[in-house]
Formats: structure tokens, sequence, C-alpha cells
């Protein structure tokens, strides 16, 4: 792979400027949220993740975000995920080789707090199970496990800030503890909690809000608009996000698709759906909440078809495969050298879990990190 020129103002095209509580993206194309399987067993980066996120910094990327990282050591999701605790090391020397290289460094505060297995296949065989047992755990928690809960996310979050990170993005997606419990499908508690299921969320963002105040930082909600199909009824999703943007707590809200434990098809798009296939709707979002930086994902992988539309000044791209398999794929988008990108084939290599592999790697490029 030939090693571009970096990008500077005299060859990018793109002139995004966004600025909200003294934090300036200066891109709308973001390095989406990945679990590398790169964290040492007590939870904090390797050499190598500092390398895999320094590769995807600056390069025309407005966010880098290092994904799947657990409230604490009780909720991750294998033994190579990074986790809050109070032995925290490599973290500034993460988060500065991040700000350093010009990009806006993110974090995703996650939990999966179930005692049903992450399936390791493509798809669930018994997807009807999986709803019922998921239903009758999150009926099963105490008031006391959700406040200790709601806690933990903020204290993580808090620390995360403290570390240096710019945006904290909230895990409500993919079938991860607060995905499951804030879905109509999944909750049915009679209590406050299912009575609002917002109501988790609602109370993290206040307590983070409560500790650190609004500026020098986004918070930012991840949350799959389409849980197990395409097809499905978007009402009470749409509800949902209408009811958080009037909360007013966030400043972006990111969208992905699909549950882990029902089908990973959503969640890492087959080819066939197409470049860029959320678009039109995360748009109409845009337009219509233009308060909100809103964040949309999956399959994008031709930026000059993106940026010869007319696109609301609040929508934002996060990039996931293209950058693993290109780490200036932005970069080369924008300058007119995209017959010089390295493209991802869809191979699925990268999916180092369900392919029983110690960590992540790429089937184009051995130069991972
Ligand atoms: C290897 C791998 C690991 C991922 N890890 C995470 C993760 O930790 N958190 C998350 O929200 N999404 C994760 N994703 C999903 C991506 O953030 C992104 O939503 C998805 O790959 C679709 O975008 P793409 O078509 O540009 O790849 C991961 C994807 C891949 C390929
Ligand atoms: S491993 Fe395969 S699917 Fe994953 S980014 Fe690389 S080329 Fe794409």
């Amino acid at each position: 792979m030939r090693t571009p020129t970096p990008l500077n103002e005299a060859t990018s095209f793109s002139t995004f400027n966004y600025l909200k509580n003294n934090v300036h993206l200066k891109s709308r194309y973001f390095f989406a949220p990945i679990n590398a399987g790169l964290a040492t067993k007590d939870g904090n980066p390797t050499d190598e993740l500092i390398s895999f996120h320094e590769k995807r910094s600056g390069k025309g990327i407005g966010i880098n975000y290092v994904g799947n990282v657990s409230i604490t050591k009780d909720y991750v999701t294998n033994d190579s995920t990074l986790f809050v605790s109070n032995n925290m090391y490599n973290w500034e020397k993460l988060t500065s080789c991040i700000d350093a290289s010009g990009s806006l460094a993110g974090v995703q505060v996650a939990c999966y707090k179930s005692a049903y297995s992450l399936i390791r296949k493509w798809k669930n065989k018994n997807n009807e199970a999986y709803i019922k047992f998921t239903q009758e755990e999150i009926s099963s928690f105490t008031n006391k496990e959700i406040d200790t809960l709601v806690k933990q996310f903020i204290d993580a979050s808090v620390q995360l800030i403290k570390i240096g990170f710019k945006v904290i993005q909230i895990h409500a997606g993919h079938g991860y503890f607060l995905s499951t419990f804030i879905s109509k499908t999944f909750n049915k508690r009679t209590d406050e909690y299912g009575k609002d299921p917002l109501l988790i969320l609602k109370r993290i963002f206040e307590g983070i809000r409560a500790k650190v105040g609004y500026s020098d930082y986004w918070l930012d909600l991840r949350i799959s608009v389409f849980e197990r199909s395409l097809e499905e009824n978007l009402e009470q999703k749409l509800i949902a996000l209408d009811d958080l943007t009037k909360h007013n707590s966030l400043d972006m809200i990111s969208q992905v698709n699909g549950l882990y434990n029902l089908s990973k098809k959503l969640m890492y798009p087959n080819r066939s759906l197409g470049h860029c296939f959320m678009k039109d709707e995360i748009a109409k979002l845009a337009e219509k909440y233009p308060e909100i930086l809103w964040n949309l994902c999956g399959n994008i992988w031709d930026l000059e078809a993106v940026e010869s539309e007319r696109l609301p000044a609040n929508l934002s791209f996060s990039v996931g495969r293209a950058l693993l398999a290109d780490e200036y794929f932005v970069e080369k988008s924008l300058t007119q050298r995209k017959e010089e990108i390295n493209r991802c084939t869809f191979c699925n290599k990268c999916h180092y879990y369900s392919m029983g592999l110690p960590h992540i790697d790429c089937g184009v490029n051995a130069n991972l990190f």
C-alpha cells in the first residue's frame, strides 16, 4: 500500500466544521467503535491497540472511537475486552496519540450483563428462546441492581472524560444490556423502569451531566434502530428517539442495527444491502432534530457519492471495515484518490470472536495495528 501525503486544507474538498460545548469537530467521517480484542488481562490498552487507533486518527477522520469499554470487569464480553477500573494505565497514551494526530478521542461505554452467553454463530437457531430468556432476566433485576448499574455507567463515563476522551458514547445497541433494557420487546417490567424503559438512560445522562457539566466533551448514544429486520415498523423507535432528544442531555445520536444474539447480519451488513443504506432514514432525523449531531453507519464505501449529495450540516458517518482494510480510506476518498484504496472484500476475517481468534485480523491488511 502506498502511503499518501497527509490531508491538508489545500487537498481536502470536504469543508465540515461543527463546534459545540467547546468541542470542535473537523470532519463528518469517523472511525466506528471496534472491539479489537487487544486489551491486557487487567482491561487496559496494549501497545498494539494504541497503534491500531493511532493509524486511524488524523487522515480526515473526525472522531476515533475506542470500542466496547466495559463499565467494570464484571460485564466484559470476553477476556481481552477493555474495562474501567481503579488500575488504569496506558489510557492517556491512547487519548493523547488520537488527539495529537488530529482526531477527537471517543470511547464507547458498554455493559453486557446477562447469563446468556454471546453466540459465536452468525444466526441464533432459537430466537424466541433468547427473547424469553432475556425478558425474564430483565424482569428479575432488583431496583437496587439497576441503580448500581446506573451509578457504574456514570462513574465509568466520568473517569473516561478525566482520562481525556472528548466523546462519551453510551452503548445501547447490538443487544448489550442497555439495548435490551430500553426495548419494548425485552423490557416487560411493571415498575418505573418498565413504565418508562428510557428512564435508565435518562438517569445515566443526568448523573454524568451533574458531575461534569456540559463543557469540553460530548454525550453520544449508540442505539440499534432496526433490531431484527430492515422491514420492521419503526414507530416505537421513533417515539423513543423523540423522547430522548427532548430530554436535552444528548449531543449526538449514533445509529446501528441488529442484536448480537439474534442475528449479526444487520450488525455487520452484507455488501448486498448496498452502499450507505441507512442514509435516508437518518438524514430525515437530522433534518427534524437539528440540535443533535446524527451519525449513521453501515456499508459506507464511496465518500465521493456521499459528498455529491446535499447533506444536513448535522449528519455524520461512522466507517468500520473500510477503515480496517485501509486506514487512509477517508483521506484517499476526500482527495480524489479512490482508485488507490485497499478495499474491504467482506471476507469476515475481522470477526475474530465468531472465528475463534484471539484478536482482530484482516484478510486484506497485514498491517492492521
Ligand atoms: C471486528 C469488528 C468489531 C466491532 N466491534 C464493535 C464494538 O465494539 N462496538 C460497536 O458498537 N460496534 C462494533 N462493530 C460494528 C461497527 O462499529 C460498525 O457498526 C459495523 O462494522 C458496520 O459498519 P461498516 O459497514 O462500516 O463496517 C464492530 C465491527 C467489526 C467489523
Ligand atoms: S477482514 Fe475482511 S471483512 Fe473484515 S475488514 Fe478486512 S477485508 Fe473487510
